[in-house]
């Protein structure tokens, strides 16, 4: 793991003994990896997001219940996420028709390092959290095979991560992610609940207009 980690993905020197990566910060089974991606990492990844904003505009999906979303989103990869009244699913092209660009080499190298040698992710669901945006609790279960984890990277503003079990009932607890955290939800996790409550807008100076970008990998088929 170790020496894919520094060859992929820009590791931070995290230890002083120098030995490889930290050991990642365990929440309710989620693995938080904190400063996985140094500055010039984060930096490179927005580049690279760019374009795929400019290939595939961000929108704002409706749930099932009739309610806007207050992230906007977009997508990478084979696959990218969508909603709308009909309900949660996958879709081959953007709403304008197009497919969904490429994921990006920045992007992909996380995955490579601490996702699933098995495959590589079909899709990148990109999500911007402007002021005020949140995501409420749920479950990622749209991908036919839970064995594969999720691998989540966060860039920008700091964001109230909050995790629970796989049963909703099941108390919750939160955590601040902050730019450059990696989290990988899997084994028993990956079925957790979870959400963003709140970010703290302006508090990271990566994004030149604030906000908070979360990126999530996922096998989709
Ligand atoms: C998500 O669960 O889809 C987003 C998680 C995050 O924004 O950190
Ligand atoms: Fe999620």
């Amino acid at each position: 793991m170790t020496d894919k980690a520094a060859s992929g993905a820009n590791h931070a020197p995290e230890t002083a003994q120098g030995d490889g990566a930290a050991r990642p910060l365990m929440l309710r089974g989620f693995a938080i990896h904190q400063g996985f991606l140094d500055r010039p990492a984060q930096e490179r990844m927005l580049e690279e997001l760019r374009a795929v904003q400019r290939a595939a505009p961000v929108f704002r999906p409706v749930t099932p219940g009739g309610k806007r979303m207050s992230v906007r989103m977009t997508s990478a990869g084979r696959y990218g996420w969508y909603s709308d009244r009909k309900g949660y699913r996958y879709e081959p092209r953007h709403p304008s028709g197009s497919a969904w660009p490429p994921i990006p080499p920045s992007v992909m190298a996380v995955w490579r390092a601490l996702g699933d040698a098995r495959r590589d992710p079909d899709c990148c669901l990109v999500n911007f959290y402007g002021e005020g945006a949140r995501m409420g609790l749920h479950q990622d279960r749209d991908e036919a095979d839970f064995s594969y984890p999720v691998v989540s990277v966060s860039l920008g503003d700091d964001g109230l991560l909050r995790v629970g079990g796989t049963d909703r009932r099941e108390g919750t607890q939160s955590l601040w992610l902050h730019s450059g955290d990696v989290v990988v939800m899997g084994g028993a996790a990956r079925l957790a609940w979870h959400g963003v409550d709140r970010i703290r807008f302006g508090s990271s100076g990566l994004l030149s207009d604030g906000g908070r970008i979360n990126l999530t990998l996922r096998v989709v088929d």
